[in-house]
Formats: C-alpha cells, sequence, structure tokens
C-alpha cells in the first residue's frame, strides 16, 4: 500500500506484467512496421516509462518526438482538451505512431488524431500502454493496446495523481476508501 497526499493506492499490475504486455504490442508493431521509418509521437508527461521501454523493443527504424497534449487534473478528466505544444517537426507524408500511457475518455486523442491529419501525415495509428474500455466516450481506433483495465484511477509506471506517483515500476490503483 502506498499513500499519495490524501490517497491510498495498492498494487495492482506488476512491472513483469506490464513488461510483457509491452513486449507483445512491439512484436506487432515490428511487424506491421519493418520496413518503414515512423515518427513515434509520445504524448507528455505520462508517457515517458512507456516510451523508453517501448522503443527497446522496436526492431524497425523510427525517429521519437515528445509533445505535451495534457487534459487532466487530479482523479476527474476535465472534458478539456488543451493545444498540443513540442511538435515542431515535418510530419507530412510521415507514418505516425501516438505514444500515450493511458486512454481514458479518448477525448485527448479524438483532438489529436484531426491536427495530425491536417498536417498532412500519411498514417496516424495509437500505441497506449493502458486502456479503460468502460469510459470511452467516442469512436476509437486504438491498434496496439498494451493492458485493458477497469475504471479506476491509477498511479506508477509513469501515471500521476497530481504530479506525484510517476516513479514507481509497478502499478496501484486507488482504494475507494468511500469518498
Ligand atoms: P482522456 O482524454 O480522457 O482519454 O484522458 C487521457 C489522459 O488522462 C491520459 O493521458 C492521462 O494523462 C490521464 N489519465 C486518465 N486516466 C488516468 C489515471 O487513471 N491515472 C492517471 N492519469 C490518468
Ligand atoms: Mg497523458
Amino acid at each position: 500500500m502506498i499513500r499519495i497526499k490524501d490517497l491510498d493506492f495498492e498494487i495492482s499490475i506488476r512491472h513483469n506484467e506490464i513488461e510483457e504486455s509491452i513486449a507483445a504490442i512491439a512484436e506487432k508493431m515490428n511487424h506491421d512496421y519493418e520496413d518503414k521509418c515512423p515518427l513515434l509521437l509520445a504524448i507528455l508527461n505520462g508517457s515517458f516509462i512507456f516510451a523508453a521501454d517501448l522503443v527497446r523493443h522496436l526492431t524497425f527504424e523510427h525517429e521519437i518526438q515528445f509533445a505535451k497534449f495534457s487534459s487532466y487534473q487530479g482523479t476527474e478528466s476535465t472534458g478539456k482538451v488543451k493545444e498540443l505544444i513540442g511538435l515542431n517537426v515535418d510530419i507530412l507524408d510521415r507514418d505516425i505512431i501516438i505514444v500515450e500511457d493511458i486512454i481514458d475518455t479518448g477525448k485527448t486523442m479524438s483532438t489529436l488524431l484531426p491536427k495530425l491529419k491536417e498536417r498532412g501525415a500519411r498514417s496516424i495509428e495509437i500505441a497506449t500502454l493502458l486502456m479503460k474500455p468502460e469510459k470511452l466516450m467516442v469512436d476509437l481506433d486504438v491498434k496496439y493496446c498494451a493492458i485493458e483495465i477497469p475504471n479506476d484511477f491509477i498511479v506508477g509506471y509513469g501515471l500521476d495523481y497530481d504530479g506525484l506517483g510517476r516513479q514507481y515500476p509497478d502499478i496501484y490503483t486507488v482504494v475507494d476508501n468511500k469518498k
């Protein structure tokens, strides 16, 4: 059990399971992108650990860029998605793979996709470490999802609660203490 600010969390996904799930999606990606040189677009801050572990499994040529596109405060999604900042490279005719920590409502991704299309991307796919299918509010095609989880708030392995808890190698789920 760990405590972050006012909340208790208990371990729910161990590091070795995370590692195995990442290796499994990397294998699919290695097959799909064998002769391509895509641009991985990792969405900060949450995806920094996932991105670092994912690329070490990739056998195809690729570039990686980090950009910021955050919509989350505390444990509830605000529903408001802000601008994408930091994508300063030309993506015209590039194959893009968005690298995301978690897809919750899907609003962040559904706002990002048309922006990348407008900038002339040839193809766009999503690689996410985690996804909460029950919370998805938009129609989203997620080609590479490492782990599906229930509709609970989690931290660790890059994910935060109010900026804290990103450093844990395992993933922790909030303990529902009759809020
Ligand atoms: P969406 O736009 O609702 O899909 O929100 C996606 C973003 O919300 C993710 O990139 C995370 O930064 C954040 N998020 C969603 N669920 C969680 C969670 O359980 N823990 C920490 N951050 C989360
Ligand atoms: Mg995020």
